[in-house]
């Protein structure tokens, strides 16, 4: 085995990871470079510095990724409509393969040959950001401490906690918190009560969106302008990508949008249960298929519909830099050519609806499908031959089993 020289940690200066940078430093004797990133997780950034600093780190990296995170990560998956499993917005899986770049990035930067994550042992995101970094650069080493230690415990993660002088706030003494996951896309809750399925998830799971019994009374209407597939303006002012997810979820929460409590499978073979809070995405899902819904011709929408499945499975599983993947979104990224316009939507306990569309690439054709007559070449004779020989063989089988 050769020696490990320096180590790139995925730090969010929590408690966990304040326990595994410890490890590192005394586990491989090396220099530990800490990367923190803001995905807008809403966390204060800079205690993580401060902690890092105690802990003898050098180099601490807290980097803003915000912007990189919505328009490069978030936006192309929302181009696809991708749902895993028909409802996980899968605001988790798409943020690991931007963190994972970013810690290859600075392991390049800084002649690191190995990074380190605090994913646990039996989830999806250990998996997804080792595949990335396999993707990435395959000759970096990965140190994955909870696969690794011989921690088995909460408790005996709280003793070496302390037998390091590793401080755990008063909040975390006691049993096990939340595993929480938050950024601009949504926040994810799980373990504890959660982990039994039968269980009603208590109130104060939910964090960024109320209630909708308790959400206004009045609905409010809000108009979102897109440009080849991707969100650009809220009610006539643009807007950066991550200023326009922050202000869709200030939206979606207030009116208890973006709900989910999910047993979903995780790639590694077992089911689990969570609660999900994506207000913005919601919002801008619903809103991006409102405006393809004028925009796109059947046959490419339903191509779309159909590779959906399967493009959102790769990115649930940790193949965002896979070249299946890039394939896919070479084809939905082609697809959005011209769907540029604008989609209406109320707001209102818990939904969020589509009312009104426009572009000034429209496909609909009120002439052609107006009740009224038309101006338009449309034949209705051309109807009928149409039904007939879509009807033939449906005739052949009736009368061969002598319906
Ligand atoms: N189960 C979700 C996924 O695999 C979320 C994982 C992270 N969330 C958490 N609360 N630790 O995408």
């Amino acid at each position: 085995m050769t020696k490990i020289e320096k180590i790139v940690l995925s730090y969010s200066g929590g408690l966990d990871t304040s326990i595994i940078l410890k490890w590192l430093q005394e586990t491989y004797g090396c220099e530990v470079v800490t990367f923190t990133a803001d995905l807008g997780q809403g966390e204060e950034l800079e205690p993580a510095r401060a902690k890092a600093e105690m802990s003898g780190v050098k180099d601490i990296r807290i980097v803003d990724l915000r912007e990189e995170f919505v328009s490069d990560f978030v936006f192309p998956m929302l181009r696809a409509n991708a749902l895993y499993e028909g409802q996980y917005l899968l605001g988790s899986s798409i943020a690991r393969p931007l963190i994972a770049k970013h810690l290859v990035g600075i392991a390049r930067e800084v002649g690191a040959h190995a990074i380190a994550h605090g994913a646990t042992g039996k989830g999806n995101d250990q998996v997804r950001f080792e595949l990335a970094v396999n993707a990435l650069d395959p000759s970096i080493k990965i140190i994955a401490p909870w696969r690794q230690w011989n921690i088995r415990s909460r408790m005996q993660l709280l003793e070496y906690a302390e037998k390091h002088h590793i401080p755990v706030p008063s909040d975390k003494r006691g049993e096990a918190p939340f595993s929480i996951d938050a950024n601009l896309l949504h926040t994810s809750t799980e373990g504890k009560i959660l982990e039994n399925p039968a269980e009603v998830a208590p109130d104060h799971v939910y964090q960024r969106t109320v209630d909708p019994v308790d959400a206004p009374d009045t609905p409010e209407i809000i108009t979102i302008g897109f440009e080849r597939g991707d969100p650009v303006s809220v009610n006539g002012k643009s807007m950066t990508p991550a200023a326009l997810l922050t202000e869709l979820n200030g939206l979606g929460g207030r009116h208890g949008i973006g709900r989910l409590d999910l047993v979903e499978n995780r790639f590694i073979g077992m089911k689990s249960r969570g609660i999900y809070e994506t207000p913005g995405g919601t919002i801008l899902l619903t809103a991006h298929r409102g405006i393809e819904s004028i925009t796109l011709d059947r046959a490419a929408a339903h191509l779309k519909d159909e590779i959906m499945p399967r493009y959102a499975e790769l990115i649930y599983n940790g193949f965002w830099f896979a070249p299946e993947r890039e394939m896919l979104q070479a084809l939905i990224d082609q697809s959005q050519t011209f769907v540029s316009g604008e989609v209406t939507l109320r707001l209102y306990k818990g939904s969020a609806s589509v009312i009104s569309r426009t572009s000034p690439l429209s496909l609909y054709s009120a002439d052609l499908v107006t009740f009224e007559e038309s101006a338009i070449a449309y034949d209705h004779h051309d109807a009928e031959g149409f039904i007939r020989l879509n009807g033939l063989r449906l005739r052949s089988w009736a009368a061969r089993n002598g319906r």
